[in-house]
């Protein structure tokens, strides 16, 4: 009798441990998700800085805004930035016409704060996942389009938002660095 109940009570025992160790599996992919979280909690990585820096820059500003959202610029590599204000006649069908001390100006602040400098997480990322290339756009970094792989194509065309291009549509945090999933917002139309 009292045998059976010890054979009872490691049986237990073990079945306990197999359905706690399938838990904490899940959580480890849930953490692996939302990995960032975890990491601020944790005090984190350092490269798990929680924002992008914020545009401060008046020539940026004032000539790279009035066509579409001011991206920030650690999330390209200074390799983008270099050929994106080299290409600034051809700029997506656009001539740009800058003066060339407002172009250097901006190449400067463009490079000078770009992903190899960007102290959020995802400088590291984005940087991570190009590789040697050098896109051209953001919305190509393979580590963004990932990040939005599950959002339909026709999420895009909505009249508020328009194009992937248009990040401060859905991240309304962005004018402020904030591109975490908390501070996302699809507009309905
Ligand atoms: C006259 C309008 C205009 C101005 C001014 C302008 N751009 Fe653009 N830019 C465009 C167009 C058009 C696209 C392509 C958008 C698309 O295909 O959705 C684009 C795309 C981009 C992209 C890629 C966005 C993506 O999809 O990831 C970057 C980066 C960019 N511009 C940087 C700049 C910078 C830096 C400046 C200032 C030096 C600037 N732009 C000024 C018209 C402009
Ligand atoms: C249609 C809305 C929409 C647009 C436009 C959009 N995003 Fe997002 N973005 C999202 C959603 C939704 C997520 C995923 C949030 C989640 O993980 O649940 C996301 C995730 C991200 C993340 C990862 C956040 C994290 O730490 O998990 C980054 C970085 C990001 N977006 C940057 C951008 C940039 C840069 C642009 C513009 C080139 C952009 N997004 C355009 C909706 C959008």
């Amino acid at each position: 009798m009292k045998i059976e109940k010890t054979f009872l009570a490691i049986g237990i025992l073990i079945l306990s441990l197999m359905i706690n160790t399938s838990v904490f599996a899940d959580k480890d992919e849930e953490g692996e998700r939302h990995g960032r979280h975890e990491k601020h909690e944790k005090g984190g990585r350092h490269e798990g800085e929680g924002r992008a820096i914020v545009v401060e820059n008046a020539a940026y500003k004032s000539e790279c805004s009035s066509c579409h959202f001011l991206y920030p610029p650690e999330f390209l590599p200074k390799r983008s930035w270099e050929a994106l204000m080299k290409g600034s006649d051809k700029h997506f069908g656009e001539n740009l016409a800058l003066d060339d001390k407002t172009g250097k100006e901006i190449l400067s602040y463009l490079t000078g704060n770009s992903a190899e400098r960007g102290s959020s997480e995802w400088a590291g990322k984005i940087l991570k996942s190009i590789g040697s290339s050098a896109p051209l756009r953001i919305t190509e970094v393979p580590y963004i389009l990932k990040e939005h792989r599950k959002i339909k194509p026709d999420v895009f065309k909505r009249k508020s938002i328009g194009s992937f291009s248009n990040c401060g549509s859905c991240h309304t945090g962005a004018a402020q660095g904030d591109y975490e999933e908390d501070s996302v917002s699809i507009p309905k139309e």
